[in-house]
């Protein structure tokens, strides 16, 4: 049975050491009342005056709460008359009443193939936040970043260039940014690259994800590490490849075994440098059957190189990209362990045969043309 809304409506306490605005906090108070039936449709609010005296707050912020709701249209307001329950909180309150599954029927959505299988592939990983712990494989010293100078340089780009920083970017990424990891590459990995074929990426996990969708079908084999990294698996399942685990020895993938397994293969994905999880530097044989191995397939192999700046001794091991004369290594590089893995940050180094296509115009994302200049599309040559 429905109690009288005047009652309800004292009923209504303000928060007053809350940071939430009063008038917010009153707008919230009465949107529960009226959505969850409290009040009948066309019944007449009270006076502003006398809500106001009532609930102990001014009378602006009662109009400021009344405006929000009369512009959402649950209550009406009638000039001269007053303000009422308006006739659509009916329909408002029948769609969440079955949202809440009063009448029995609680919508479950239809999942496609894809979020079936990777909701249940991403459902078997370590419970998250992990914490930083002695000999963790997945998180740098979170603890020993040095957060002060990264806040004051932070601030410091922060203020200058706005439009350049805030707003709709280069479509592959920063160009200084592509430019400066080109240039690291080409210093610290041995990697001869130009920024172009440098592409911004969420992360490596976003960089596997986006390279399996380019490149193989479902159904399609992928020689995995075995064992290998969750992430990297989980991404290219929710491509629907087919993984073939591959097993590491002490030096490293074991591409005989992958060639008896699978001989066609579309990509291989291995941690060369720093084997996830094992530890263990791919030797120089290994790298280079593999290079064969992908020629012989026409297939191409995924390099993750997710901690290569990190290394004992003077020399960090090779990449397999510096010695890939056939360019059939897509090389994969992430922020997560030499800055944090919160800033979702990576790339992919795309091989150089892999054409830019010129196509203009082009729309951005407000349907307005983002720029005269030509954008480029990467897709891979054809033909
Ligand atoms: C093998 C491997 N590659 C890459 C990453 C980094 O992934 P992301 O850049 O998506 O954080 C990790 C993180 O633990 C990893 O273990």
């Amino acid at each position: 049975m429905k109690r009288h809304g005047g009652a309800l409506l004292s009923s209504i306490r303000i928060d007053r050491s809350s940071d939430r605005r009063f008038s917010v906090q009153l707008y919230m108070a009465l949107r529960e009342l009226l959505l969850s039936g409290a009040f009948n449709i066309g019944d007449r609010m009270p006076a502003t005056r006398t809500l106001a005296l009532e609930i102990g707050v001014s009378r602006t912020t009662v109009i400021d709460a009344i405006d929000r709701l009369v512009s959402e249209g649950l209550l009406e307001s009638r000039v001269g008359a007053g303000t009422f329950v308006s006739k659509t909180l009916a329909a408002q309150i029948r769609l969440s009443d079955s949202a809440q599954g009063v009448d029995g029927h609680i919508a479950t959505p239809r999942l496609s193939r894809m979020t079936e299988r990777t909701s249940r592939a991403f459902t078997t990983r370590s419970p998250l936040p992990h914490k930083s712990a002695p000999f963790i494989t997945a998180l740098p010293a979170l603890d020993a970043f040095p957060m002060a100078q990264w806040a004051r340089l932070s601030a410091r780009h922060w203020r200058k260039a706005r439009d350049q920083i805030a707003g709709y970017g280069e479509p592959f990424g920063f160009a200084r940014l592509r430019s400066s990891i080109a240039q690291q590459l080409n210093a610290a990995r041995g990697i001869k690259c130009d920024p172009e074929q440098i592409f911004i990426v969420n992360g490596a996990q976003h960089a596997f994800a986006t390279i399996g969708l380019m490149l193989v079908n479902p159904g399609e084999a992928i020689w995995f590490e075995n064992p290998g990294a969750v992430g990297a698996r989980n991404a290219f399942l929710a491509c629907d490849a087919r993984l073939v685990p591959v097993d590491i020895d002490a030096e490293g993938f074991r591409v005989e075994d992958a060639l008896k397994k699978q001989p066609d293969f579309r990509l291989a994905f291995v941690t060369p440098s720093h084997q996830q999880p094992l530890g263990l530097v791919m030797s120089l044989a290994r790298r280079l059957a593999l290079l064969q191995a992908a020629k012989d397939a026409d297939a191409m192999i995924v390099e993750d190189d997710y901690d290569g700046e990190f290394y004992y001794g003077e020399q960090p091991p090779p990449t397999l990209k510096s010695i890939d004369t056939q360019e059939r290594v897509i090389y994969v590089g992430t922020f997560s362990k030499s800055l944090f893995p919160s800033l979702r940050l990576g790339y992919i180094l795309s091989p150089i045969s892999w054409m830019k296509v010129s196509l203009r115009p082009m729309s951005g994302p407000c349907g307005r043309s983002t720029r005269s200049a030509t954008m480029r599309l990467w897709i891979p040559q054809t033909g």
